[in-house]
């Protein structure tokens, strides 16, 4: 089942309630909350105080992806803020499986994420800890970049490795997820799908919210019905 998170990255931060609500009704199921450093990124958003602000805003689990140096320093005031989900980079952690159990101990679902020229496999280890693994389709810092392709070949790797270890961690993809990629992200085994830009870029969220999940569904129902007729399991 395919589920949209609306990244607020691309939303008017001067009216942040109105927009997540907006892209609540539009389908929109978890809100994606990009934290950014100015050092890990060449970009700086948001921190704990405006999360906390946000978690009264909206009963939509908050997805918080720290884009961030020495992450471990700051899971603990992201807990306190009110984040639900919270990811943290490979490339940030000299100690992933540490990173991982703080996130567990602080009672939020973990993740992980991977820049685009970051092999999926590095992660095999780690996988049976997590609730989600993030693969970055652009690299991280700002908001409607174009898709990077070779990212679909590591969505179906990390598919791949999911059912062959009989896992059940969830697939999200992050980055240029749009009207013309959202089909073969879901074609390629991804399940979450984050978006900024196609859903506050032209200022109507609900409505570009609620048409690119019909997009990403029917792509979904596409795989359900190859399925059915015996059909490969994914679309290559
Ligand atoms: C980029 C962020 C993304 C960003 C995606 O570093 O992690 O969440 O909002 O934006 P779009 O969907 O516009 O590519
Ligand atoms: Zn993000």
């Amino acid at each position: 089942m395919v589920e949209l998170l609306p990244s607020i990255l691309s939303a008017d931060f001067a009216h942040l309630a109105d927009e997540i609500a907006a892209a609540e009704r539009g389908g929109g199921t978890t809100i994606h909350v990009d934290i950014m450093d100015g050092h890990f990124v060449p970009n700086i958003t948001i921190g704990p105080p405006v999360v906390a602000s946000i978690r009264k805003a909206t009963r939509l689990p908050l997805d918080c992806h720290l884009m961030i140096d020495n992450p471990n320093e700051y899971i603990a005031a992201f807990a306190e803020a009110g984040a639900n989900w919270l990811s943290v980079h490979y490339e940030a952690c000299t100690h992933l499986h540490r990173s991982l159990e703080l996130i567990i101990h602080h009672g939020m679902k973990p993740g992980v994420v991977l820049n685009p020229a970051t092999r999926v496999d590095l992660i095999v280890e780690i996988l049976p800890m997590v609730h989600h693994v993030l693969i970055m389709s652009v690299n991280p810092g700002f908001g409607g970049q174009e898709f990077i392709h070779f990212s679909l070949d590591k969505i179906r790797r990390l598919a791949d490795l999911r059912q062959e270890m009989g896992l059940k961690f969830k697939i999200e993809v992050d980055g240029g997820v749009a009207h013309d990629t959202v089909a073969a992200v879901v074609q390629a085994g991804a399940e979450l799908l984050v978006a900024g830009n196609a859903v506050f870029g032209a200022g109507h969220p609900e409505r570009d919210a609620r048409s690119l999940l019909a997009a990403a569904r029917e792509a979904d129902d596409q795989i359900t019905a190859s399925r059915a007729l015996g059909g490969k399991s994914k679309i290559h």
